[in-house]
């Protein structure tokens, strides 16, 4: 929850961070600036554990010894949210001087530092050492794991019961993506957009609104503006240059983010999905809102991955689940897309709905505009005042 600030990129607009809209609650408010990290995704790579070149993200770190601030925070949401807990279960905060963090007062805390510990050993001596078995293996959202089997669900399928076969007569992933891209308009259309410009709002729960306006030019030009409580967040990218600013002050993107908004940013995402994921396979059928669809698995040459479900029947992407790793194991990351509208001839979703281990959003448009002028200048990174 106290990650990124830049937001995460998610489907085709750029999702507020479980850390922005944490701004708001009691518990990120209080958090220190320096945690309010640079950078928003996980690198889909792994991490390494025990790189330093950055100075090290904790004052008493005994377990992630020189791991940095990026990666302790990681860790940290990781934990809370596969422990269903905030950050106070093993942090004190101190009246004046705020969280103390690197304190070890909390008998959970030191807990938790075995529990990384036995964690650790049990991945090295049962799964060649590979992130398998993490918190969320065993406490699965609770502070205390149950060690007592399920109980059976009145008119369940009995363990063992025969289960259909969702591998059978599966379409081809051409006549899936076909299906895709007709349902949408066609080819011509998607590959036809020369600008788009979307204006709607956040919803992340507990009435935070926040008014989102977004402005898109081919290939791939993109300004996104989030007003927030604490003033406007805007993330763009020239074609070239990625950049962010919050209140008012800029600073360019790290690389990896660049990337990540040069892709997102595609306006004609969706005829270009064969050259966004190295591999694509269609894997089986899945019931999403209790619609059947198709899901087909991706995976990027970074190593990263996803599973995107399309309709059986309106051939629309209904859902996509992504997932990241971080040093503790994988995390995801699901969208479902929602209310498609035709706009000027292409199918575009007017609402989706976000999650992730930390939180959850819904986005809805209000309007969408195709084929309208843009300038340029809405793209560059805004000069500094003097
Ligand atoms: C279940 C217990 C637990 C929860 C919940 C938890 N932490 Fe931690 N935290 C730890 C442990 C254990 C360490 C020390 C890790 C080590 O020794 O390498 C730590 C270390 C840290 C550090 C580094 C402190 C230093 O200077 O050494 C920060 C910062 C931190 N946590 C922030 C958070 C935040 C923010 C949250 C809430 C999102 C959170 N933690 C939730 C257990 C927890
Ligand atoms: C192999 C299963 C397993 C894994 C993996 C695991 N835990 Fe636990 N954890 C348990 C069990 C079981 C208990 C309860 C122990 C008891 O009742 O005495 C527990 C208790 C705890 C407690 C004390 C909670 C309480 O209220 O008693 C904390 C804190 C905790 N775990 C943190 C973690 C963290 C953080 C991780 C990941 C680094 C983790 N655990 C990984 C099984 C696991």
């Amino acid at each position: 929850m106290t990650r990124t600030f830049l937001a995460r990129l998610g489907g085709i607009l750029l999702l507020a961070s479980a850390a922005l809209l944490a701004q708001t609650a009691t518990v990120g408010s209080a958090l220190p600036a320096a945690k309010v990290s640079k950078t928003a995704k996980a690198p889909a790579t792994k991490k390494a554990v025990v790189p330093a070149p950055t100075p090290a993200g904790g004052k008493n770190l005994q377990v992630f010894k020189g791991l940095d601030h990026e990666g302790v925070d990681e860790a940290m949401d990781f934990i809370s949210s596969s422990l269903g807990v905030g950050c106070a279960q093993c942090h004190v905060k101190d009246e004046k001087a705020g969280w103390q963090f690197e304190k070890d007062d909390k008998a959970d805390k030191k807990t938790a530092r075995k529990m990384l510990l036995m964690s650790r050993a049990i991945n090295k001596a049962h799964f060649k050492g590979e992130t398998v078995v993490s918190c969320a293996t065993c406490h699965n959202g609770h502070a205390e794991p149950s060690s007592l089997p399920p109980l059976a669900v009145l008119g369940a399928p009995r363990p063992g019961a025969p289960v259909p076969d969702k591998t059978k007569d599966l379409p081809s992933l051409e006549t899936i993506l076909d299906h895709y891209i007709a349902a949408l308009g066609g080819k011509a259309a998607v590959d036809g957009v020369t600008t788009r410009t979307m204006k709607g709002s956040i919803d992340g729960g507990g009435g935070r609104t926040m008014a989102l306006d977004i402005q898109q030019k081919a290939p791939h030009q993109f300004v996104q503006t989030l007003t927030t409580p604490r003033g406007a967040l805007v993330q763009g990218f020239d074609g070239t240059a990625g950049w962010v600013s919050r209140a008012g002050k800029a600073a360019p993107m790290a690389p990896k983010q660049v990337a990540d908004i040069r892709r997102e940013a595609d306006l004609a995402e969706p005829a270009h999905l064969q050259e966004r994921y190295a591999k694509l396979t269609v894997l089986g059928r899945e019931s999403v809102d209790g619609h059947e669809a198709f899901a087909v698995a991706g995976k990027r040459a970074d190593g990263s991955r996803a599973i995107l479900y399309f309709d059986a029947t309106t051939g629309l992407l209904t859902r996509r689940l992504a997932f990241d790793i971080t040093v503790l194991g994988r995390t995801s990351e699901e969208t479902t897309y929602q209310d498609y509208r035709s706009v000027e001839g292409v199918m575009l979703p007017f609402k989706l709905i976000t999650r992730t281990p930390h939180a959850a959003q819904v986005t809805t448009f209000s309007e969408i505009k195709q084929g309208v002028p843009v300038d340029d200048a809405v793209f560059k990174m805004p000069a500094a005042k003097p």
